[in-house]
């Protein structure tokens, strides 16, 4: 069975859900109605709001202790259901806390469906907000809710760790019946892999900010930004590793440029602490993962996790690419070629007075990269200590930041390397405004914002500027070329990022 995305619809009022029905329809293939959010809900209402479905709808009505909204008794709310099962697709109904539908519901169901002439399908859930339990117990889960004779089997559980979506993707295996996914930020990747490992439904949201359950996506982002509909057994998942991977922007170009190629792949975000890298790795390989990128924490960490190192990467000291070769993970830095190819949009580095402020793995990169070049570096660097150590590992000279007025008009191009400036930092800038000299490049990787403070003051004082955003594409380019073989589209990839940091 094919995945659909279907919407949750909460509205306060018959006439608002009738809205939201009409826009859902136009995005999704099946909407979920929670009528127990609807003021004063009753048959009637209920009809008048079904009566405009175009497309498949289901009907949930969860009381409280089900996490829902619906305060009448109980015998109205059965009432209501039955009149659901005349009118509705499907009938959502929760397992183990609500008996009372269960028992007049499912039991009374072929006499229901008989009487209505109408086939309408249940569902049973089974909702755990606080944890994703381990499969053996999801799996006698599952057993037990066949046994009670649905039609379909929603099991939805948070995820506390990135692996716990993997614990999903294994209980989805061999049933063809089962609508599952993890809730929250970290079981995002779990909604957006439902049609490769099987669920029969994703549940998404009409926009952003009208979620019904944490860490639902908006529908238009699954299906514009992750080219839902494209996704099959087949797809090749790539993605970003990170403690904060969901505010990447690497999304919006990879996925732009899979789609302009028309291959068969997804990216998407793998937030992960630190203490779930290894296991993540595990799960990553098991899977059969095609790459990712890594970020912030982990350029350096994850080394210790990787079979093979490249040779750039080791020299840099970081890795920022994972590559699945054959079941070998391989890691690759691609920062280093981000920084040069966007040094060399503005200038031949060849020779010339460059300006390094910061010491970190983002810094190792650009410095490798232009010792390559040949340029004479400067590091200067808050902690001096590990600025004298890059120096002396690249060949350059170390100075203290007291004197970077002064530095700065000594070189010709200046690089911030360090996170000043970043979000949600993004007032602050690690130069002030008359440090700047006319006529020098100034360069910052920081690229969210994509025009800091930094950038402002540079371009203020007369200096040519090269902001984040270059080295964010360079990087993102050589990545896609070591996961798919071919060469992305540069247009695509730019305009993807330009349309996001302008938001
Ligand atoms: P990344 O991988 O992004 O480079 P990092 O390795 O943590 O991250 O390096 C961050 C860089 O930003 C370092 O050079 C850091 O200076 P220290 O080495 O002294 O920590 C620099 N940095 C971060 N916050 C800073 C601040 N408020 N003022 C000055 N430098 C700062």
């Amino acid at each position: 069975m094919k995945t659909e995305i279907c919407i949750s619809i909460i509205a306060k009022t018959a006439e608002e859900a009738i809205k939201g029905l009409r826009e859902a329809e136009a995005l999704a293939d099946i909407t979920e109605l929670r009528i127990d959010f609807i003021k004063g809900i009753n048959a009637e209402k209920l009809k008048r709001i079904l009566e405009n479905k175009t497309k498949k709808a289901i009907v949930a009505c969860r009381t409280k202790e089900c996490n829902g909204n619906y305060n009448g008794t109980s015998n109205e709310r059965i009432k209501l259901l039955k009149s659901a099962m005349e009118l509705a697709d499907f009938v959502d109904i929760e397992f183990e806390t609500d008996s009372d539908a269960i028992n007049s519901i499912i039991k009374n169901r072929d006499m229901i469906n008989n009487s209505t002439k109408k086939n309408t399908k249940i569902i049973v859930s089974y909702h755990n907000f606080n944890e994703t339990l381990q499969l053996e117990k999801l799996d006698e889960i599952y057993k037990k809710i066949m046994k009670l004779n649905a039609d379909f089997v929603k099991i939805v559980t948070n995820a506390n760790s990135i692996n716990d979506n993997f614990t999903i993707f294994k209980l989805l295996r061999n049933k063809s019946n089962l609508i599952a996914f993890c809730m929250g930020l970290r079981g995002h990747i779990s909604r957006i892999l439902a049609p490769k490992y099987g669920s029969c439904l994703t549940y998404a949201s009409l926009r952003e900010k009208m979620e019904s359950a944490p860490g639902q996506l908006a529908a238009k982002e699954l299906i514009e930004v992750y080219n839902f509909y494209r996704i099959n057994q087949k797809t090749k998942v790539v993605g970003v590793v990170g403690e904060f991977a969901e505010n990447s922007m690497s999304k919006h170009m990879h996925n732009s440029s899979f789609r302009k190629n028309n291959l068969n792949f997804v990216y998407m975000p793998f937030k992960a602490r630190e203490e779930e890298l290894g296991d993540f790795i595990k799960n990553f390989m098991e899977f059969n993962f095609s790459g990712s990128s890594v970020t912030v924490p982990y350029k350096v960490l994850i080394m210790d996790f990787i079979e093979e190192i490249d040779k750039t990467a080791k020299d840099i000291g970081a890795v920022n690419t994972l590559v699945n070769k054959n079941g070998i993970i391989k890691g690759y830095n691609t920062d280093y070629y981000g920084a040069i190819n966007a040094v060399k949009e503005k200038i031949n580095p060849k020779g010339k007075k460059i300006l390094v402020i910061g010491a970190g793995g983002a810094s190792r990169a650009v410095v490798y990269s232009l010792a390559n070049e040949n340029a004479a570096i400067t590091i200067t660097n808050r902690s001096m200590d590990k600025a004298k150590e890059l120096a002396k590992e690249f060949n350059a000279k170390a100075a203290d930041t007291k004197s970077l007025k002064q530095l700065m008009r000594e070189n010709d191009i200046i690089i911030n390397t360090t996170s000043v400036g970043m979000q949600p930092n993004a007032g602050q800038s690690i130069a002030k405004e008359n440090d700047f000299a006319q006529g020098k490049i100034v360069m910052d990787i920081v690229y969210k914002p994509v025009f800091t403070k930094f950038i402002e003051f540079a371009k203020k004082m007369g200096c040519e500027t090269i902001t984040g955003d270059r080295m964010l594409i360079y990087q993102a380019i050589a990545q896609y070329k070591l996961w798919t073989g071919q060469d992305a589209d540069f247009k695509t990839m730019e305009s993807a990022l330009e349309k996001e940091t302008k938001r």
